[in-house]
């Protein structure tokens, strides 16, 4: 049997909170923690498209970065292609580097405003000694034309301020694929951008995907799009995933009442759609102090006395699903229609 491309095994990252001079000084007070991820699971197949939703600060980006390392995380592991590159070495021999890259939200942040677009997207090549100055140069132009930026003499000599936001993303991309990984993390690859060119960046990622045959793990707050984007999704929720399983499926027919609100919540998703819309209610608890047992259950519409004992596990609710509830447990089913 082959291994997923991506294992992500019980991954926390834990940030300090609290530092303020006295406690770094002279080691006063308790110094608390946010838990942005705090015990993530999840596979990611060859050529898999995964989708991280969840509203904005549940953790997706804490998380996908911390999956590729730019954060060091807290404990747990990651796999790539069945090796642990938590170890450093490993990450070392298998070129990582060059295998996993990121495409981050803000384009107007993201490249360097001193380069021009052709040094931009030739860098990795530089920088990893690929190639031929010729053979850099022309491959730096086929990139920049697979992404869309026709004819790359048009575009290659400009620097970023003289772009559109979409036209920046583009080259975000081109630097991204020109290593040939076998990986892309897109953060909120679309979500700065106008919505009239929002689709074509979509697009474009989707038709990289199937050319390239990469796995795509997609993170954003917008269920439609990830519906559109992907196989598989994980919902997240205050750094935990509540619910995983095929995309279509988790959004038609949401399990956990989390992402039954969610989904509710989003009204573009499907017009025929006559599901009741289940409200959520309070606010975000603070990833600081988290509450005891199901850390939804201050907000769920379902939640019993025993919601609050323990946090539960991910149960199988059927075809590939599962979701992090305890209407899902046997026992507590029993329980119930008794
Ligand atoms: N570098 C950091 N230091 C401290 N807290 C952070 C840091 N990065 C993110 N956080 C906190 O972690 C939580 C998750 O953030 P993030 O991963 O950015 O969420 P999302 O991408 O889902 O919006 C938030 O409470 C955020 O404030
Ligand atoms: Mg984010």
């Amino acid at each position: 049997m082959t291994s997923p491309k991506i294992e992500v095994d019980d991954l926390k990252k834990h940030f300090k909170s609290n530092e303020d001079l006295f406690t770094r000084l002279f080691g006063w007070g308790e110094i608390e923690y946010v838990k942005a991820v705090d015990g993530v699971s999840f596979e990611i197949e060859e050529g898999e498209s995964f989708g991280l939703a969840g509203e904005s600060g549940c953790g997706k980006t804490t998380c996908g970065k911390s999956l590729l390392h730019l954060h060091e995380p807290t404990s747990g592991t990651v796999s790539f292609d069945g090796q642990d590159i938590t170890d450093p070495a490993v990450r070392d021999e298998m070129d990582f580097r060059t295998e996993a890259q990121i495409i981050q939200q803000n384009p107007y942040e993201s490249i360097n405003p001193r380069y021009r677009v052709f040094d931009w997207v030739k860098e990795p090549l530089d920088v990893h000694g690929i190639g031929s100055e010729e053979e850099r140069e022309n491959t730096v132009i086929e990139t920049i034309e697979s992404v869309g930026l026709n004819p790359a003499e048009a575009y290659m000599h400009e620097y970023p301020s003289e772009l559109s936001g979409g036209e920046r993303q583009r080259v975000s991309i081109a630097r991204a694929i020109i290593l040939e990984p076998s990986f892309i993390l897109a953060d909120e690859p679309a979500s700065m951008l106008d919505v009239s060119v929002r689709a074509s960046i979509l697009d474009l990622l989707d038709r990289l995907q199937d050319e390239l045959g990469i796995s795509i793990l997609y993170i954003s707050h917008d269920l439609s799009l990830l519906k559109h984007m992907c196989d598989r999704i994980g919902i997240m929720y205050l750094g935990k995933l509540v619910e995983v399983g095929p995309a279509t499926q988790v959004i038609n027919d949401p399990q956990h009442p989390y992402t039954k609100a969610l989904v509710g919540s989003t009204p573009t998703i499907d017009p025929d759609d006559e599901r009741e819309a289940a409200e959520l209610k309070g606010d975000i608890p603070d990833p600081v102090n988290l509450p005891s047992g199901c850390r939804f259950a201050p907000r769920c519409p379902e939640a019993t006395d025993e919601c609050t004992v323990e946090e539960p596990p991910m149960y199988d609710t059927g075809d590939d699903q599962q979701a992090r509830c305890i209407l899902y447990d046997e026992e507590q089913k029993q329980t119930i229609s008794e």
